[in-house]
């Protein structure tokens, strides 16, 4: 039995700990934390036998833990990582790997120095079945060379709070991530584009925005961001090869004809729409923590990369100009 601590307690921590609780067998949630202490007292309570820490660096030394889930805010992911490296124990966390590519890069410093990888992001789509399907068409060649991949990400609405840049860092970040991953290739510049408004959002937001990436190898892709879609939650991306084309599939499910037209479901959120990916990402993770293997998913390198174009796309939106990507040297660690 793998005791994992969580450091994070709100919505997707919550989320996790249902995962490792009651979906994935061979783990259990032993310890948990968070600043806001009241609800990490709550989480815990549901928990048997779970602890609660006052800070997340106790957590992450704690004999009681070992294998560390980062599950708080952007901004504090470097520190808990950091210090899980520090102890030598596996950990996995929720995009972003850090805020910064200062901070992602001191982290991948810390990984080299330990020698061995320990640390996995949370790019789920790398586990969904349909972006798995996609890529195994690509990556066979039986569709000659890629050359475009158009992308969407259409949410039904966004909260109050959510800003432009967020439309790059929180949500197009995905997109960029199955970009390097779908190609594996790097990123090396970005442009975005600003259509016309959406009468929907809210006049400080950009919705929707078209993030132009151009791909170490020739790959374009572009990627539509519309976050008041209003209809639901719709994924899509298409990848246009010299032979043919591959798309990902519409929703599972029936397909329903009345009334002279045809239709299917579309899911409500990205929890309905990704829930047996995140299901898969924890599997494989806990796999290779029981091993006591490297882990096999997105690693740092893929968190550093992500957040370095994310910042190239925050420059690319102010400016309106093509931004490079500048990443620095992939250390060997990274390479094989
Ligand atoms: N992979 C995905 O699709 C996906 C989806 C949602 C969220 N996320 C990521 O997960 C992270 C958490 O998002 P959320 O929506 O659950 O946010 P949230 O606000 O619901 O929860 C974050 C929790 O972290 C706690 N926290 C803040 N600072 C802390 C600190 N220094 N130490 C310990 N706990 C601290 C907060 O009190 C809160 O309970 C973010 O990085 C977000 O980008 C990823």
């Amino acid at each position: 039995m793998i005791n994992v601590g969580v450091i994070g307690t709100g919505m997707i921590g919550q989320d996790h700990i249902r995962r490792l609780t009651h979906v994935l067998a061979d783990a259990r949630v032993a310890a948990v934390s968070d600043v806001d202490q009241a609800r990490a007292h709550e989480v815990a309570a549901g928990l048997p036998g779970a602890q609660v820490f006052a800070t997340g660096e106790e957590l992450i030394e704690s004999s009681s833990v070992d294998a560390v889930v980062v599950t708080s805010w952007g901004p504090t992911h470097e520190q808990y990582v950091l210090a899980a490296i520090a102890a030598g124990k596996p950990v996995f966390c929720e995009k972003p790997l850090a805020d910064t590519a200062a901070a992602c890069s001191r982290i991948l410093d810390a990984e080299v120095a330990a020698g061995r990888r320990s640390v996995q992001v949370g790019f789920m789509r790398r586990y969904d079945s349909r972006y798995l399907a996609v890529r195994e068409v690509v990556e066979g060649a039986t569709l000659g060379q890629p050359l475009l991949m158009h992308a969407a990400h259409r949410n039904p609405s966004v909260p109050a709070h959510f800003t432009s840049d967020s439309i790059i860092t929180d949500s197009a970040v995905h997109d960029i991530d199955v970009a390097r991953w779908m190609f594996s290739a790097e990123i090396v510049s970005v442009t975005v584009f600003k259509p016309r408004q959406n009468r929907r959002a809210l006049a400080s937001l950009d919705d929707p925005l078209l993030l132009l990436l151009e791909m170490s190898n020739g790959v374009l892709v572009d990627v539509e961001v519309l976050l008041n879609a209003s209809f639901g939650y719709d994924i899509r991306g298409e990848v246009i090869c010299e032979d043919g084309t591959v798309a990902l599939s519409e929703s599972p499910g029936a397909i329903v004809k009345s009334n002279g037209g045809f239709g299917g479901r579309v899911p409500v959120d990205w929890r309905e729409r990704f829930v047996s990916a995140f299901d898969a990402e924890f599997r494989d993770w806990l796999a290779t923590v029981a091993a006591g293997t490297e882990p096999t998913g997105p690693s740092a390198w893929d968190g550093y990369a992500a957040t370095v174009v994310c910042d190239a796309g925050l420059a690319a939106l102010r400016s309106g100009a093509r931004e490079p990507v500048p990443l620095r040297d992939t250390p060997p660690l990274y390479t094989s």
